[in-house]
């Protein structure tokens, strides 16, 4: 062929090619994450810390698979190209490295996409508790715009289209493909999300060699003069309930929290408190993102957290030197335990 004639062709695909890089330029989404956890995960091991955690909910296997297929998948969102994991990366403690989170056509949300870690030991869902279960909780990403763009109708049908979903749900559930079992897979692979058997919890089972000295006297500070515990309570480093700390009071438009939800004016500024097992994996913090660093946090809470009409009693500045900040962020990072263990790992160090 001339040369004279490919090149109208190379400028037509050159333009092309410019054409996509400039879209992708406007529309920035997040990547899709892909799965790298174990191949079969553990279910039914509890890890050292969590005993005294309610457990009454055991996750089932095919659910648990399905989910964690679903969880990876565009399917769910409008354009295929946004998953669950998309905001929820298990690199980054099922968290976003985004500040607010980023969804189907770069559109930038109002909050914060948490860390999925033991979410099944919680009582409430979102910052703000308006979603009472994770199965309720799970649907709602589908249908928002800033999220996944789809809807659940859309994705049911897509699902449908797919003779290996099909199959998976006909396994997983009695009633195959509906949208209750949609929520329930993906809530169930949550709920296999647990996170334990950190040095702090070997630590306190015995194991005094299992912290640094720093971690421990972190482990001191959390526990008194620091008064982390008053809300960060229990096994699972959380009382469960909605506090004000007064992270991002001040800014505009002023997100209220819990007030949202109940129009209680007790509630204007509270948030959830979140665990803080595995804490260190998912920075940023806050539910605005705003604290980029586990020492930034401290700092925050050493200056008493900000003043606001509604601010919590148990928040007041704590005086601690510099050195007392490092060994409450080394604490902190002591909290780290491996979310997802396979199943055959735990198989092996039986029988070692
Ligand atoms: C565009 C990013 C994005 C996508 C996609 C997304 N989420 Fe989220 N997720 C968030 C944000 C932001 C919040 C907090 C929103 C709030 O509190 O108002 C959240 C909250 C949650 C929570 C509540 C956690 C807690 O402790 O309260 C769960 C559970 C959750 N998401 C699961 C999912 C599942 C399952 C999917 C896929 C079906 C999904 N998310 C898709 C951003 C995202
Ligand atoms: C009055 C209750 C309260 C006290 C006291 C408290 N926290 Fe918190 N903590 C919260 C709440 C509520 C949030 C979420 C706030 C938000 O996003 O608006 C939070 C968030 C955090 C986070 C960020 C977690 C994440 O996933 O984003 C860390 C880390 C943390 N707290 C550590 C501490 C430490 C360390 C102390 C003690 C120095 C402490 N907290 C004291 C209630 C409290």
């Amino acid at each position: 062929m001339p040369t004279r004639c490919l090149q109208p062709l190379m400028r037509i695909v050159l333009a092309l090619a410019l054409h996509s890089q400039i879209q992708e330029a406007i529309a920035v989404e997040p990547v899709l994450p892909a799965d790298n956890l174990p191949r079969v995960l553990a279910l039914d091991a509890v890890p050292l810390g969590l005993a005294g955690l309610a457990n009454d909910d055991l996750p089932v296997r095919a659910q648990v698979e399905l989910g964690r297929r679903l969880f990876f998948d565009g399917v769910l969102s409008g354009n295929g190209k946004v998953s669950c994991a998309s905001c929820h990366d298990p690199g980054r403690g099922f968290a976003s490295a985004d500040l607010l989170a980023v969804g189907i056509g770069g559109e930038r949300g109002r909050r914060h996409a948490p860390a999925l870690i033991n979410r099944r030991f919680g009582r409430a869902f979102f910052w703000d508790g308006r979603a009472a279960t994770l199965e309720e909780q799970a649907l709602k990403p589908i249908a928002s715009e800033k999220e996944l763009g789809s809807s659940v109708a859309e994705v049911l049908t897509r699902l449908g289209e797919d003779a290996t979903y099909r199959e998976a749900f006909a396994t997983a559930f009695e009633d195959g493909l509906t949208a209750a079992n949609l929520a329930r897979a993906l809530a169930s692979f949550q709920r296999a999300i647990v996170s334990g058997s950190s040095p702090v919890d070997r630590f306190i089972h015995g194991e005094v060699a299992a912290l640094t000295d720093a971690q421990r006297q972190g482990l001191w500070l959390f526990e008194s003069r620091g008064g982390c515990w008053k809300c960060h309570s229990g096994a699972n480093y959380t009382d469960e309930a909605f506090h004000n700390t007064g992270v991002s009071w001040g800014r505009e438009p002023l997100d209220l929290g819990r007030y949202e939800v109940t129009r209680n004016d007790d509630d204007r500024g509270r948030f959830k408190t979140p665990t803080l097992r595995s804490v260190a994996l998912s920075p940023p913090y806050m539910h605005d993102g705003s604290l980029p660093t586990l020492r930034s946090v401290v700092e925050f809470y050493n200056r008493g957290g900000v003043k606001n009409p509604h601010l919590d009693r148990a928040m007041q500045p704590l005086d601690l030197s510099a050195a007392q900040v490092d060994q409450l962020v080394a604490f902190l990072e002591a909290l780290t335990g491996a979310p997802l263990k396979d199943a055959g790992d735990l198989d092996r160090a039986k029988n070692d």
